[in-house]
């Protein structure tokens, strides 16, 4: 009985959001709506970003294989060792196959407000070619709890330099 209810409230947490649009507009050149990231991470608006060299293992979550990119502003930020990131940090996770070939969809992370806590931060993930059932939201419950206990103001990949 107890399982189940657990087992029940954990499928709840993992569904895409039904959110559409947490209404924050732009930040910096970035539309914040879930069309506006589907747009964006489509269109490689990222790829000349500070990067990880290649895909690599992922080492706990979005497997099998990943590679991160980093905008200026969350890069400067850290290389300075900040507590919390400023307005406008983004970081964007390419999701692969096994072999690192093929990519197969993205995660994105955009720091929608200055200060602590899962709300300064609208989550993102989905698969294309569709991207039609992502997981999008600020402080989204199914990214935000192992964010916050694997990185720093949820930023879990180290910069790589
Ligand atoms: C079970 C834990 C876990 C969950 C749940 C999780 N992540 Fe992550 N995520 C990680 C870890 C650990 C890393 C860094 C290690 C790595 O890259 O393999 C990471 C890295 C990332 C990165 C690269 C930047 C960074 O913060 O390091 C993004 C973007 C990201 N996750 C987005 C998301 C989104 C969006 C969700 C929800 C849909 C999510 N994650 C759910 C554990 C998790």
């Amino acid at each position: 009985m107890r399982l189940s209810a657990i087992a029940v409230v954990l499928l709840a947490a993992c569904g895409p959001s039904s959110s559409v649009d947490e209404g924050l507009g732009l930040v910096g050149d970035l539309d914040t709506s879930e069309a506006g990231i589907i747009a964006f991470v489509r269109d490689g608006r990222y790829t000349s970003w500070l990067a990880e060299p290649a895909p690599r293992d992922s080492v706990r979550s979005h497997g099998p294989r990943v590679r991160v990119f980093f905008n200026d502003v969350l890069a400067e930020s850290l290389r300075a060792g900040n507590r919390t990131h400023p307005l406008g940090s983004v970081t964007v996770k390419e999701l692969y196959d096994s072999e690192g070939r093929t990519l197969r969809g993205h995660a994105l992370d955009v720091k929608i407000a200055e200060g602590a806590g899962k709300d300064t931060w609208i989550f993102f993930e989905g698969l294309g070619p569709d991207y039609d059932d992502n997981y999008y939201g600020r402080g989204h419950s199914t990214c935000h709890g192992c964010h916050a206990s694997n990185g720093r103001d949820y930023v879990a990949t180290p910069l790589p330099e």
